[in-house]
């Protein structure tokens, strides 16, 4: 079994330090420019609040924002999550600085700001992937920021980034003593006791759209659950295959080798997989359309799948009631429609009213959706709503993170 086995800021002294914290604020923005989904702001302060608790002199957050391809592009500024850091930080100094070392804005009058900051407060700086640096994983670019910072201690809490091979996963770990924020433990910890320690029966459930990124996760869950559910998009490339005419339904087409491993490891496991054995349809995808439920065998030409049937929900269901530990990743229909959302909905809701089970949700559309159902209904609990994306994926299909490996070990 495996464990946790990196230094958390819990290891480390604090008191006095200035602290460099790369969280992981690329957060979903609207048309606007406004924050849609502060979840991945949110979920980082229990870090800055223990980090200030404890006697930091200064927290120094950095961050990226989309991908802007090492060149400043004011539509990914991070001013927009400073105000909203500034709104969810009340009582605390945050100050946002316009700066990146070596393309955004100066690096004297970033001193001068520094200087002027109260002690025991917070700075942003702005999105790092204005300077190409980052995403090369840079070590002059990691150089820079610890010099001009001032930092002595290195906290990595961007789950979502720990995937990523960059300056502030791993160039900097060569700079200073690096070690976990709370929200990478917390995290880290859930994942792994789900891989490596879960209680069993495991069901493992899985949707979205794409199947070409998912496939070697789904092998490697294939050999960790017990039983496997397919919804969403990504069962219609599984029905396809199966020799179901899916319609005009979306279907990511030349995923037939990858199919064909997937089904040899099934094959080999023998675990229970279940596919969506009745679906709603429509014939255009808009929220007034007629909906028809219909068996998987019966499709016509021109119907589009938009949800799992409720038939399907029902053994969908059966299968979280029995399971002790739940994995779930992927929509099972399109949820930003309503009357396409009820399979994920129901799963949703089923998954969140579970006692004693370990029940993760992946980051991504399931996360955002599952948190818009606990709006309304706070009685749903989940152990883990991960703030990852890729990330949780390429755990689960037993990829190292460069971003942890680099932290210190205990
Ligand atoms: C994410 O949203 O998954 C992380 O912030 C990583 O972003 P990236 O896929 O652009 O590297």
């Amino acid at each position: 079994m495996a464990v946790f086995n990196k230094k958390t800021i819990e290891d480390v002294d604090i008191n006095g330090r200035v602290v460099l914290v790369r969280v992981d604020y690329n957060v979903p923005l609207n048309d606007k420019g406004e924050i849609t989904d502060n979840y991945r702001i949110a979920t980082s302060l229990p870090t800055i609040r223990y980090l200030l608790g404890h006697g930091a002199k200064r927290v120094v957050l950095v961050s990226h924002l989309g991908r802007p391809g090492g060149r400043v592009d004011s539509k990914y500024s991070l001013g927009v999550v400073a105000d909203c850091l500034r709104e969810l930080l009340s009582g605390t100094q945050v100050e946002f600085i316009k700066f990146v070392p070596g393309v955004a804005g100066g690096s004297s009058e970033f001193l001068d700001k520094v200087a002027s900051s109260s002690s025991g407060s917070v700075i942003l700086l702005e999105n790092l992937r204005f300077n190409p640096g980052e995403e090369a994983n840079s070590e002059a670019f990691a150089r820079d920021l610890v010099q001009l910072t001032d930092a002595d201690l290195f906290v990595q809490d961007g789950f979502g980034v720990l995937h990523r091979e960059s300056a502030t996963t791993n160039a900097i770990t060569r700079l200073l003593p690096s070690v976990a924020g709370l929200l990478v433990e917390n995290e880290v910890k859930a994942l792994q006791k789900a891989i490596y320690d879960p209680m069993r029966p495991f069901l493992s459930i899985n949707g979205g759209a794409k199947v070409s990124d998912k496939v070697g996760i789904l092998s490697n869950l294939m050999s960790l659950a017990d039983s496997m559910l397919i919804g969403g998009a990504m069962a219609n490339c599984f029905l396809k295959y199966s020799g179901n005419d899916v319609g005009v339904s979306k279907v990511e087409e030349g995923q037939g080798s990858a199919l064909n491993t997937f089904f040899a490891t099934r094959a080999a496991r023998r675990i229970p997989l279940f596919l969506p054995q009745d679906v709603l349809t429509v014939k255009e995808i808009i929220a007034t359309a007629k909906t028809e439920v219909k068996p998987v065998s019966k499709l016509a030409k021109d119907d589009i799948i938009v949800d799992i049937g409720p038939k399907t929900t029902e053994l969908f269901l059966r299968e979280i009631e029995k399971a002790s530990t739940v994995v779930w990743n992927g929509n099972l229909g399109i949820t930003e429609i309503e009357p396409f959302a009820n399979g994920s909905k129901a799963v949703a809701e089923a998954i969140g009213r579970k006692q004693g089970a370990l029940t993760i949700i992946g980051g991504g559309d399931t996360a955002g959706f599952v948190r818009g159902l606990m709006q309304q209904d706070s009685s749903l609990r989940y152990s883990l709503i991960s703030t990852g994306g890729g990330v949780a994926l390429d755990f689960i299909a037993g990829k190292p993170l460069p971003g942890l490996v680099s932290l210190q070990d205990r």
